[in-house]
């Protein structure tokens, strides 16, 4: 007799807007796995309870958003090296002997994005990232691991990403404030909360050309502020970050699962219902 289903859920707070129940709802109807995935609210005190009861209760895995990742990151006790490195956690689940395991997908869904998706090589390039929070903290490790020739982390606040720079001893990278940017790049990162507030991290035009990628974090219905000015600017071309979230999920799946599903059907998909 079949057992209960496998359950997984994505905690945060606000949690209704997600799309992760519907992500990974359709990930298991592609690969045949037969999953529930539901989306929990979780109180800003309650997160370590919440991830408690979820795995005494037998569930399998969790999709952590925010405001919860640098605390899911305190709360596992193995993580993947650049789960470690990032500070935060953004997949939970649970090994053979109980231990709660942590991993950070997000680097990875941007670095597939960036090459499965859109093509864009990273080996050699020349990268900026706008934004020293979080968000940046997350991607970095995976960003390097593809050999870029440079990164510039450049933020509102320089002392945030001279903080970043040093966990990276001996890698390509340095910190710089907006306004003081050398010459061009071929990959740059908006990894800022700017265009939350309808705002662009004021960085000066030159470091745009036409083949430059311009690739910001966040996504929307219309075309993000960032976006839409770096294409003004004479950018080659311009990504947002809705592959990113469906790639991020498909290696969270992949690690609960053992199977990475398609995501080009995914990214069709959720891209028609945003407009
Ligand atoms: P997240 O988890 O999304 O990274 P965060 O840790 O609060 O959130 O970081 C937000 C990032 O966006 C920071 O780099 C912040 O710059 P500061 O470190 O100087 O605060 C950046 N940011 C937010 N609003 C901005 C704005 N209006 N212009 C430029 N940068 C902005």
């Amino acid at each position: 007799m079949a057992g209960p289903v496998d359950s997984y859920a994505v905690m945060g707070n606000p949690i209704a807007h997600s799309k992760s129940p519907v992500i990974h709802t359709l990930f298991a109807d592609q690969t045949n796995q037969n999953l529930r995935y539901t989306a929990m609210l979780v109180e800003i005190n309650g997160f370590r309870e919440a991830v408690e009861a979820f795995f005494e209760n037998g569930d399998l895995g969790l999709s952590v958003t925010v405001p919860f990742k640098e605390e899911a990151w305190q709360l596992a006790v193995k993580k993947t090296s650049r789960a470690e490195k990032a500070g935060a956690v953004n997949t939970l689940w649970q090994d053979e002997n109980g231990h709660i395991n942590g991993d950070n997908t997000d680097g990875l869904g941007l670095v597939a994005d960036l090459k499965n998706n859109n093509g864009i090589e990273i080996k050699n390039a020349r990268v900026l990232v706008l934004g020293a929070g979080g968000a940046v903290r997350g991607i970095l490790e995976p960003l390097l691991s593809e050999q870029p020739s440079e990164i510039v982390i450049a933020n509102r606040t320089l002392s945030k990403a001279e903080n970043l720079v040093e966990l990276f001893p001996g890698s390509p990278l340095s910190a710089s404030s907006f306004g003081e940017m050398e010459g061009y790049f071929d990959l740059i990162i908006n990894g800022t909360s700017a265009s939350l507030q309808g705002d662009l991290p004021p960085i000066p035009a030159h470091v745009i050309t036409p083949s430059t990628c311009c690739y910001d974090m966040m996504y929307g219905a219309e075309e993000t502020v960032f976006n839409r000015w770096c294409r003004e600017q004479g950018a080659g071309k311009t990504i947002d970050g809705l592959g990113m979230l469906v790639e991020q999920a498909a290696d969270q799946f992949a690690i609960w699962r053992g199977v990475r599903p398609a995501t080009n059907l995914m990214l069709d998909l959720l891209r028609a219902d945003l407009s």
